[in-house]
């Protein structure tokens, strides 16, 4: 295999706490050497002057929509959509039709993936068969296949019996449960955050207690029967305040935040005209929501940022607000958002940014990847912080155009993407 050289680029890997500027050598899909000047024969040479090299980006979070739904997204496209967003790894949620809930159908999906996808993907499988929240999935022989987490995700686990036994399961079998926390009676038919701008538009609201209640239980199971919980997709304060304490105690707790949830707020529903592209669930919260999760990930309290992804057709959002579906298409806008809003506004640092994006979510799913470490995978991004681009929906090669920053103007893009030492996408060109 080829050999790729990427000089004078600086280097931000806080896995090996190295930011500075070296060259890349990669060898045979692996990261054969960093280190200032090098020089060898017979390389292909990326001049990264000017740019950050950074291990790809993972994402423990995110919907492909197949098997299933693919008239919203499938494999080949969303890790095409992954692959322009910077990410080299993806774990897939399980809520395709049917549901990824036996040993057969995380089988078939890696089939799938083997055959379709341009970037890493992992299944996480179901915690309820058919995701009904009722009866626990054969998690061993899942894992066994290649699923590497367990969600219900879309829904939550409302039965406190079946929470129980799934984090015994975990503790057992030392993977990660996550979660999303959604107390069904209190989100009700809910479609906006209960507040002012609920009050004002006259939308059903989903009070943070929907959220805040759940995550407490199941802290309080995790304390009680062990197991690794892992919360998806948090957007409050409450929500903050208790992870803090029972990351303080020391309980396997670890969680996510969305780049929309990091910097955008229930404002921009009333704002936008009641555009359906603000609809999302957990829904957009207020300021003080965003500060709290923008602390927390500063500080760790947040381990990783996923993008929970979540691509949807034209017809599924070009509807009234409280009938169209919740989901925002996220791959291809985070990176450039969570830049353009977080770190040059000086809330977060690159490197927290970086972690926050590639060590962190591979470290906490055990998963390869998220370093540069010499041997590591050659999965790599290469971005220029200083480059200012529109955002334009039509322009996704998602099949989800559903996002809520059409027209935004980002300073910040992915440039080239690596996977396994073959280049992706070069000077924002897809190659895949
Ligand atoms: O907004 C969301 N969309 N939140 C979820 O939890 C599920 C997701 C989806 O599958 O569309």
């Amino acid at each position: 295999m080829q050999r790729i050289l990427i000089k004078n680029g600086q280097v931000v890997d806080p896995a090996n706490e190295r930011d500075g500027i070296y060259d890349v050598l990669l060898e045979q899909g692996q990261v054969a050497a960093i280190s200032e000047n090098i020089s060898v024969d017979g390389a292909e040479i990326i001049d990264a002057e000017g740019c950050i090299v950074a291990p790809g980006f993972v994402d423990l979070h995110c919907h492909l929509r197949e098997p299933g739904q693919e008239y919203k997204e499938d494999v080949a496209s969303g890790t095409r959509a992954a692959i322009r967003g910077g990410f080299t790894s993806l774990v897939a949620m399980p809520n395709t039709e049917p549901a990824i809930d036996s040993e057969a159908a995380v089988r078939s999906m890696a089939e799938i993936i083997s055959e379709k996808a341009a970037a890493r993907v992992y299944p996480a499988g179901a915690i309820t068969r058919g995701q009904k929240g009722r009866d626990l999935t054969e998690m061993g022989g899942m894992m066994q296949a290649g699923a590497v987490a367990f969600t219900d995700d879309g829904l939550p686990v409302t039965s406190s019996r079946v929470m129980q036994l799934a984090l015994q399961y975990s503790d057992m079998l030392g993977v990660p449960i996550s979660v999303h926390e959604e107390d069904p009676d209190l989100a009700g038919d809910g479609v906006v955050n209960r507040g002012r701008i609920s009050t004002l538009l006259g939308l059903p609201a989903i009070p943070t207690a929907a959220e805040s209640a759940m995550v407490a239980r199941d802290l309080e199971l995790c304390r009680e029967f062990g197991g690794h919980l892992h919360i998806a997709h948090v957007s409050t304060r409450n929500s903050i305040d208790l992870i803090r304490k029972a990351k303080d105690e020391g309980l396997k707790v670890t969680c996510e935040v969305t780049p929309h949830h990091l910097t955008l707020t229930e404002d921009l529903v009333r704002e936008s005209n009641y555009d359906t592209n603000t609809k999302v669930n957990p829904p957009l919260r207020t300021s003080t929501d965003v500060e709290a999760l923008v602390n927390a990930l500063s500080e760790g309290i947040v381990d990783v940022i996923a993008t929970d992804h979540a691509p949807h057709s034209f017809d599924d959002k070009d509807k009234e607000y409280i009938f169209a579906d919740f989901g925002i298409s996220g791959l291809e806008t985070a990176f450039s958002l969570l830049h353009d809003q977080l770190v040059l506004k000086g809330d977060i640092t690159m490197n927290r940014l970086i972690a926050a994006l590639t060590v962190v979510p591979a470290t906490i799913f055990d998963l390869p990847g998220g370093t540069l470490s010499q041997g590591e995978p050659a999965d790599l991004v290469i971005l220029r912080p200083q480059d200012e681009w529109a955002v334009n929906p039509d322009d996704f090669v998602s099949g989800g155009k559903n996002t809520p920053l059409a027209g935004w103007s980002l300073t910040g893009r992915v440039d080239t993407v690596l996977v396994a030492g073959r280049i992706m996408m070069r000077d924002g060109e897809l190659q895949c």
